[in-house]
Formats: C-alpha cells, sequence, structure tokens
C-alpha cells in the first residue's frame, strides 16, 4: 500500500468505531479527511459532527454532515484524528496542521480518542517531528527563549496564523522520554496557549496502516 493508500484504508476503517445516532468528534489533517469522505457514506445514521478546526468544519459540510458547537455537547463517545508521530504508550506529537489547540479541546470532551496514521507515524521516542507550540503573538519571543533553556530550537512558522489568531514555533532537536513531564513544563510557561504534545490524554486506539494491513494497538 502507499501511505495515500494507507490513509485512505485506516479513515475506512474508523467507521467500525461510529455508532448509530450519535455526535463524533472529527480531528484535522489529511488522514482525518479520508475519515470524512468515508463518513459522509454513512452521514444519515450519525447525528452531527463536533468539529477542530475551520478546514474540518468547511470539508463536513461541504459533504453534508452538520456540524455542532462544542458549547453544545456535553459528551460524546469518540474523537477521531490524525498524529504526526506516536509512540508505543499511544503518546502523540500533533499540531503539523496548527489545529493543535482546538484538537485537544475535542479531544479532551471525547470518551476515547481513536487515532488514525499510517505506519511512517509510528516512533519508538517522540521530537523527531519538531514539536508544535500555538503562542500568544506577544509572547512568542519569550516562549522561544523559554524553549531554548529546555534543551529545544524553536522555529516561528512564518506566516501562519492559526484559526485562534495566534502563532505557532515548531520545536526541534528534542528527543522526548518523559512526555507527560514536558507536556506539564511547557503548559506553565505564560503565553504558551497549547502544547501539540498528546500524553496526558493519548489515544486510547490507534488504527495503522501499513503494508501488510490495518494493525489495531488498543490501550
Ligand atoms: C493537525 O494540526 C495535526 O495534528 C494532524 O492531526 C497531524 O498533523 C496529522 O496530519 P496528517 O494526517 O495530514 O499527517
Amino acid at each position: 500500500m502507499t501511505q495515500d493508500e494507507m490513509k485512505k484504508a485506516v479513515g475506512q476503517a474508523a467507521l467500525a468505531y461510529v455508532q448509530p445516532n450519535t455526535i463524533i468528534g472529527v480531528g484535522t489533517g489529511s488522514t482525518v479527511n479520508c475519515f470524512i469522505d468515508a463518513l459522509a457514506s454513512i452521514k444519515d445514521q450519525i447525528k452531527a459532527a463536533v468539529s477542530s478546526s475551520e478546514a474540518s468544519t468547511t470539508r463536513l459540510k461541504a459533504l453534508g454532515i452538520p456540524v455542532v458547537d462544542l458549547n453544545e455537547v456535553t459528551e460524546f463517545d469518540i474523537y477521531v484524528d490524525g498524529a504526526d508521530e506516536i509512540n508505543a504508550q499511544m503518546e502523540m506529537i500533533k499540531g503539523g496542521g496548527a489545529a493543535l489547540t482546538r484538537e485537544k479541546i475535542v479531544a479532551a470532551v471525547a470518551k476515547r480518542f481513536v487515532c488514525i496514521a499510517d505506519s511512517t507515524k509510528q516512533v519508538n521516542v517522540l521530537g523527531k517531528f519538531p514539536l508544535p507550540v500555538e503562542v500568544i503573538p506577544l509572547a512568542r519571543e519569550y516562549v522561544a527563549r523559554e524553549l531554548k533553556k529546555l534543551g529545544g530550537n524553536p522555529i516561528y512558522r512564518d506566516g501562519v496564523i492559526t484559526d485562534n489568531h495566534c502563532h505557532i514555533l515548531d520545536v526541534h532537536g528534542l528527543a522526548i522520554h518523559d512526555a507527560k513531564a514536558l507536556e506539564q513544563q511547557i503548559n506553565q510557561i505564560a503565553g504558551v496557549v497549547t502544547v501539540g504534545l498528546f500524553a496526558h490524554r493519548g489515544a486510547d486506539v490507534a488504527l495503522i496502516g501499513s503494508a501488510d494491513g490495518i494493525i489495531t494497538i488498543s490501550k
């Protein structure tokens, strides 16, 4: 299977976790786009979607899937999203598409996080993919200095404004052995909106597309 075929396969496979007449949390990215396309085939069987980005909202609506505001929803069963990296503990780096803040919020409300990814995203140690950190624009250089103290090399993602009107720093050069501790540490820096480490709220199920088919990993 090519990488695109793996993305389509896991997008389709995630439908097995969709219960009839429920609200579905929907992430962001090229793998999730495959899930959204698959979801459209059963749109009459679901209540609505809660979306993690303007991009996903646009795609969902274009396919006739109703989107509801998260504030109107108390709880829902599953959140389906991709990852930039995922380790054996089901901890992830996310935010390559700059949607990390809303992704973290929607994931927090969902009962289960279903990660869909191709096997290139599986790693032993998180950090080869630069860690995205969303920051309040005013705080960008201060946060960058603090991230340097933690051993990283933050690079401003020039020209990118998030859905929340904030900036992104991509932190290069980290080898993340204690993702939960680093997530907490970065969260404490004033001016950080969200760090793209999903360790405290990692995935519960991972559907990994590989050359041999889909591998399902459950916590
Ligand atoms: C979006 O901000 C990200 O968290 C995506 O979920 C992640 O980058 C995976 O995207 P792809 O499916 O496009 O690789």
